[in-house]
């Protein structure tokens, strides 16, 4: 980075600050931008990306420093770019990760790190945990105590809690963890996962070269104001200045660090902005006898710090500092105020967890009101009417209460750690006294709940006063329970009221029981580590089968890598937003922009009128039939896209998106069909085999008849439901269309199908497909999602730029994108088995019908992939029937493992229940019922292969022995029998996934210095498809056997999939394009290998030895062709093959509550003889966390009308860095040689996925424990182990599932007469 003084101006009416070294000043700007729009878009640092405009992934974190006059040192810490205004940066000195090293100056050790440790996958949210991590790191090391040499002062454990607001939705977070680690100063190298450094080697980490000069860069007075007219932005410094700023009549917005924006989305515009961070009266800390007090500007994380500092002496301050590190992330508490968090509390009902904590603690607060200052309990501020814009909330004073009094706090989320709103918040304050005689006075409590869907936080009053002066005994514990569930009323329309008040009962109890003689639970988190994978490494087809780093992972670290989004807009570009529709059937009357104020920089609204001649409206194409861009004369489901309109900037065209009213017609159109069953009574269906593919229509089995007759035990017609899952690849859909001479369109697109992207526009503009280059380098992150969307979106850009004659890119906004994305299949299916006393099977017949929407998509696949995973067991007989239901839902895609996950899961439900039946341990029911090679082949036919390639059996022995699975059950067993409170649950699961390989094209050329260029019909998506590809050319050229060829692996680069350079790429799908473009580059390289081999011979002949270059260079001089394409495509019996695997989950479960945590999960999974065990491995772990999200949080929810309603960050919740096993043992099984195979390789993108059921498996056995709980203190109802546990397994299904009044059941249980 270049790094020179900051020059701040003393002018206040100029916004100055640097950005990684380099000056910008300017004199106008809208107030509104906020530094991730001008980074993106002024600035060639494009590492800062927009995950979610929402503060809630962390793509966007920058690090700021500068010197801060009030505490007169420097200041270095983490934002978020995407919420913070760029206005509030005057005089700040901003380092994205290209400033901590790029390819030109030379990387940082983090950047190294996050490489050589395989920690970037799809790379898009690379860039922010570097961020995330560094802040932490140079706070860490400028403290007074210098860090060991190459290591950091920060320990493990801070080191991963630095990064937990980060979302990363391809690695499963360990080896991210362990880039982190691998600086603290207490790691053990031994506990790191895979990585590249020989004996912990890491690249040099020096804090004086590093850190420090991002904090000198700032360090001098500047002018930290901004008071501009012209830019409407003004920094008050004292209460007078502002009193006559917001006195004049006109439109402002007080801002602190606008995180209030990531909820609220405002569209507004103002007058001006009042930045409130400079006046003295709001950013002092005061201390004294009876409190301490905060401005209401400082952050959170500066009340944090003071608190704890304070907590030393007094327990209520510290355990408040505590749960305040679980509001939002830490990049998020560094900018947001302690008062804006109160004020949205006050104002606008925000599910605050600081309202709650300060109501218990009885805070006060000092408002100004006009000019006279007011100071009022929480209570009256809370329950008063809503502030006025023009009230300023001065300070919060928290007391002091030395150890006078009991305090906890408690909130239930679905992260624990954080970044996730809570269900519901509690805090309790108590006087208590002992009494001689024993027991426990309660003399008064104050009692807070909050976040449960009320207008603000409330005190339980009547719960209090009834505790007031009582000896507390199980009969008082019994009645404030009572109590507490008439104070807790969640308003009405409030989702889950009875689990929340249940959790406030938890919550109580929890809190009182401790004060007398009854099993008290402990709520809380603790975070362990994430712990180590290892591999078993192979050897042969060498550089083929070494681990080495993804390709582009360091440049992915450093922010140098180029997504769509990233190429800079050509001259005179516009930018597209999506409209879609929010009905499900209906006429679209019209489209209008009535908004007061109208949104600005419209340029044209795009919509099926505008297909021009020639052209079809045609948006996408698959395998079995075409999809329209728009809808025309009636939308078919919300989500449908109805238009695209175009405007100066993306952020115009979004807000003009969002704006759009649409005027909807549903007067005689049949009602909608919205879910299965209507479908079933509408007879709505697609054809489900016929006539797309016959080999798609799956076998059944046996005869089912015979099977139940054989049968000692049966259950007949059970249910499951299985609902959809949001793809979450944290780049959304993107494309750029550039026009190009003689009625061409160049294309770039993040899409796994550039060749049915390049078809679908040429269909939509009416042009020959050589008319449209559609060329993709990298996605971040796929996961199927996309194939189809992408091509709309690509489609809609192309044919806004051929109507208006200019380049138009779109990069869809996260809402919108949760919107149109379709996600997973859900389906009901309905089942009947039949089973002998042993436990083995005799018959299964599944009645499944799945919602595949409006449009056919690729959904014929999933009855044919459902099948293959139900299969994994040897049912006896197994016979189906199965509908693809056609619905006004959006059309449900292919999603990572699709059909498979839900066919394995239907297969591992149903050994559950027979093993409940049976009482048998479910472990026991699944061996007895695996494949001999006999009914592997009658079940898989061509598939299963050779009876040796059989390897679940060893698989399983092995994974049972390696993860003490017998001695861990019975520890599980003891662990159940002496904790009422958490359940423990362990379970092995296994896997039997089915994958087809299709054919690909490759292309190698030689350059004339002897680098290798190639091509393949793949995307990468951050699977490692070019890295696999890159070690297969070096392999195959390999062979020339020249010398000079060790590092031929460097030479060789791969390129940008380009549909005009390589045709019949296809589609990147189904786990098997890396082995297959692996086989295609083979194919090539033989080509050339066979060319050069005479010239070769003659040379050697002559020269004795011969270097590649040399070699080359002359096979250039005689004109040999070094340019070599090949088409691979599988023999026809190696078409199909079949993967295994299988892990052991346990998983903890909070009855109270419904937490869980994974305590350890261990995995076998044969890759055949692994092309790269770092990318194999990395699949395994990233893709079982997917499932871990399938299976434990995701909820994909619509409304009644078929909208996606969890459409953020804020409620749809993919795993975090503490969702993940608290141990992880991930091992890449070599197991020989599989002469059908690509290289004896086996594929790791999706099958693991489905091992997730273990910890689903695991969460069932806790609730079955949980159940047996209560049945043992008489309850009578919820009791049974016979249950089918929902999917996800969020904390309200597994606490209902343990029963929402376990507590008052306990308690009844107590008071029984004995
Ligand atoms: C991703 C994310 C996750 C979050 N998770 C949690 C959570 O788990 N628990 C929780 O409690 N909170 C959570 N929050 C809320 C967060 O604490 C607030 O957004 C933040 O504290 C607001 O402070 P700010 O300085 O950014 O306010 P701003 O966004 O600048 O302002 C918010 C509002 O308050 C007004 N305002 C600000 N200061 C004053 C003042 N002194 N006087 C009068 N008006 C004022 C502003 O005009 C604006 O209307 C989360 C926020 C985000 C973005
Ligand atoms: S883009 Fe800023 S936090 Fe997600
Ligand atoms: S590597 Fe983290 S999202 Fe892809």
């Amino acid at each position: 980075m270049e790094k020179k003084d900051c020059a701040v101006a003393g002018d206040e009416s100029r916004l100055v600050f640097e950005v990684n070294g380099k000056r910008f000043e300017m004199g106008e700007v809208d107030p509104s931008t906020t530094l991730l729009e001008f980074l993106r878009s002024a600035t060639p640092f494009k590492s800062v990306k927009l995950g979610c405009g929402e503060g809630g992934c962390g793509a966007c974190v920058v690090v700021l420093s500068r010197f801060n006059p009030v505490l007169n040192q420097p200041e270095i810490f983490s934002v978020s770019s995407c919420l913070t205004l760029l206005c509030s940066l005057n005089g700040f000195s901003i380092t994205t990760t290209e400033g901590l090293g790029n390819t030109k100056h030379g990387f940082h050790p983090i950047h190294q790190r996050f490489a050589g440790f395989h920690a970037s996958q799809c790379g898009f949210c690379t860039p922010g945990f570097c961020m995330s991590f560094f802040s932490a790191l140079a706070n860490a090391d400028t403290a007074p105590q210098p860090p060991a040499p190459g290591f950091s002062n920060l320990t493990t454990s801070q080191a991963q809690t630095s990064i937990t607001g980060n979302l990363c939705r391809c690695t499963g977070y360990r080896p991210i963890a362990d880039a982190c680690k691998s600086f603290a100063a207490d790691v053990d190298i031994e506990d790191l996962g895979m990585n590249v450094f020989p004996k912990g080697e890491f690249p040099p980490y020096d804090p004086e070269d590093d850190v420090w000069p991002y904090v000198r860069v700032c360090k001098q007075e500047c002018s930290t104001v901004l008071n501009s007219e012209s830019i409407s932005w003004f920094t008050p410094a004292s209460l007078e200045e502002l009193g006559s700023l917001v006195a004049d009549g006109a439109r402002f917005k007080l801002v602190v660090g606008n995180t209030g924006m990531g909820y609220y989305k405002e569209t507004e515009r103002y007058d001006k902005y009042i930045d409130l961070r400079y006046i003295p009266d709001l950013l002092m800390v005061r201390k004294d006898e009876t409190g301490i007090e905060f401005g209401a500007a400082i952050s959170i994380s500066r009340v944090i710090s003071s608190l704890k500092e304070e907590g030393e002496s007094d327990l209520v301050l510290m355990k408040i500092a505590q749960h305040m590190e679980r509001v939002a992330s830490i990049f998020i508490r560094n900018s947001a105020s302690i008062g804006g968090n109160l004020v949205m509390a006050q104002r606008r009902s925000f599910p605050s967890d600081i309202a709650t904590l300060l109501l218990a603690v009885g805070s006060t607060v000092a408002l100004l009101r006009g000019r006279a200052q007011e100071r009022m309990t929480m209570d009256e501020f809370l329950y008063g009417p809503p502030l006025a814009p023009t009230d300023v909330l001065l300070s919060v004073h928290i007391p002091f209460f030395g150890s006078r009094v009991g305090f906890e706090s408690y909130r239930a989320a679905p992260r624990p750690l954080g970044n996730a709103l809570p269900y519901l918040n509690a805090a309790f304050l108590a006087d208590v006294s002992f009494k001689e005689s024993g027991g426990v006075i309660l003399n008064y409590a104050r009692l807070a709940f909050g976040a449960y869907g009320t207008d603000h936080a409330t005190r339980a009053s009547e719960v209090e006063e009834y505790l007031a002066g009582k000896t507390l005994t199980v009969e008082v514990l019994d009645e404030a329970v009572r109590l507490v569930k008439l104070s807790v009323e969640p308003k009405d329309g409030t989702t889950l009221p009875a689990y929340r008040k249940s959790l406030a009962v938890s919550f109580l109890f929890s809190f009182l029981a401790a004060f007398i003689d009854v099993s008290s639970p402990t709520l809380g988190v603790s975070f362990s580590e994430v712990a180590d994978s290892s591999n078993e490494e192979t050897g042969t087809y060498y550089p083929v089968g070494e681990p080495i780093p993804k390709v582009g992972a360091i440049i992915q670290a450093s922010g140098e890598a180029v997504y769509v989004d990233d190429i800079p807009s050509p001259p005179h570009s516009l930018h597209g937003a999506l409209i879609y529709s929010t009905k499900p059937l209906a006429r679209v009357k019209s489209i209008s922009f009535e908004a007061v104020p109208k949104p600005s920089g419209i340029v044209d609204v795009i919509s099926a009128k505008d297909i021009p001649q020639g052209g079809q409206n045609f948006g996408a194409t698959g395998l079995f039939g075409s999809e329209y861009l728009f809808a025309d004369a009636t939308t078919a489901s919300a989500g449908d896209l109805i238009a695209f309109v175009v405007a100066r900037s993306q952020k115009e065209a979004n807000v003009a998106a969002r704006m759009a009213q649409v005027d909807y017609e549903t007067q005689g159109l049949e009602p909608p069909i919205l879910t299965v069953e209507e479908a079933v009574e509408n007879s709505s269906f697609f054809d489900t085999f016929s006539p797309y593919e016959p080999r798609l229509k799956p076998e059944m089995i046996g005869d089912f008849t015979k099977g139940m007759a054989e049968a000692d035990h049966k259950i007949l017609s059970q249910e499951i439901i299985l609902g959809s899952q949001y793809f979450f690849y944290m780049e959304t859909q993107t494309a750029l269309a550039i026009p190009d001479e003689d009625n061409c369109m160049v294309v770039y697109s993040s899409v796994q199908s550039p060749e049915l992207a390049q078809i679908s526009i040429a269909r939509c503009l009416g042009v020959p497909e050589h008319n449209v280059r559609v060329i993709t380098r990298r996605l971040g992150g796929g996961f199927g999602g996309k194939c189809q969307r992408a091509m709309k979106v690509a489609t809609a850009c192309a044919l806004a730029a051929q109507k208006l004659g200019r380049p138009v890119r779109s990069y869809i906004d996260r809402n919108a994108d949760m919107i149109i994305a379709g996600g997973r299949h859900p389906m009901k299916i309905t089942y009947t088995v039949g089973f002998k006393e042993n436990g083995k099977l005799t018959a299964l017949h599944v009645d499944i019908l799945i919602d595949a929407g409006f449009f056919i998509d690729f959904s014929p696949f999933i009855p044919y992939m459902l099948i293959a995973g139900l299969k994994k067991y040897n049912w006896g007989a197994l016979s189906f029937d199965i509908k693809l239901c056609k619905t006004n839902n959006t059309s449900k895609t292919m999603m990572r493992a699709p059909g498979d996950v839900q066919g394995n899961f239907i297969a591992e439900a149903i050994i559950e229940r027979v093993a409940s039946l049976l009482s048998m341990e479910a472990g026991s029911v699944r061996e007895i019922n695996f494949h001999t090679g006999e009914s592997l082949q009658l079940f898989y036919a061509e598939a299963a292969g050779e009876a040796s390639g059989y390897t679940l059996p060893r698989i399983w022995d092995e994974l049972i022995s390696s993860s003490c699975y017998m001695e861990r059950t019975a520890a599980v067993e003891q662990f159940n029998r002496s904790n009422i409170w958490r359940k423990r649950g362990i379970s092995c699961v296994p896997i039997v996934y089915k994958v087809t390989v299709s054919g690909k094209p490759g292309k190698v050329s030689i350059l004339k210095d002897a680098s290798v260029v190639v091509e393949v019909g793949g995307i990468e998506m951050g699977q490692g498809l070019y890295t696999k590809v890159k070690q297969a050319t070096a392999y195959a050229l390999s062979l020339i056997k020249c010398d000079g060829m060790e590092n031929l692996m460097e030479k060789v680069r791969v390129v940008e999939s380009d549909t005009l350079s390589l045709v019949q790429g296809g589609i990147t799908a189904g786990s098997t394009t890396s082995e297959a473009c692996c086989a295609a580059v083979i194919q090539c390289s033989t080509l050339l290998v066979e060319r050069l081999s005479p010239l070769a011979t003659t040379l050697k002949d002559e020269q004795g030895s011969l270097q590649w270059n040399d070699l080359i260079l002359e096979a250039h001089n005689q004109s040999i062709n070094l340019a070599a394409n090949s088409y691979f495509l599988p023999e026809s019996g190696s078409k199909e093959y079949l993967n295994y695997g299988a892990a052991v989950s346990e998983v903890e479960i909070c009855v109270l509550t419904g937490e869980k945590s994974i305590l350890r999960t261990d995995i076998v999974y044969d890759c055949g003889q692994s092309l790269n065990p770092a990318v194999d491995m990395g699949q395994i772990e990233g893709s079982f966390i997917q499932g871990v999200g399938f299976f434990m949080l995701e909820e994909y929810l619509t409304n009644e009308e078929g909208l996606v309603t969890t459409n953020s960050t804020w409620d749809y919740k993919i795993p975090s860095l503490d969702n993940v096993p608290k141990k992880l043992n991930a091992k890449v099984l070599n197991t020989g040689h599989h002469p059908d195979r690509v290289l004896s390789s086996k594929a790791s993108g999706e099958p693991p996925l489905v091992l997730a059921a273990s910890v689903y498996c695991g969460i069932r056995a806790g609730v079955v424990e949980a159940r047996k709980q209560l049945k043992g203190w008489g309850a009578t109802q919820g009791t049974d182990s016979d249950l089918q546990l929902d999917v996800p397994a969020t904390l309200p299904v597994v606490k209902q599932y343990c029963g929402l009044d376990y507590v008052e059941t306990y308690l009844r249980s107590l008071l029984a007469p004995s």
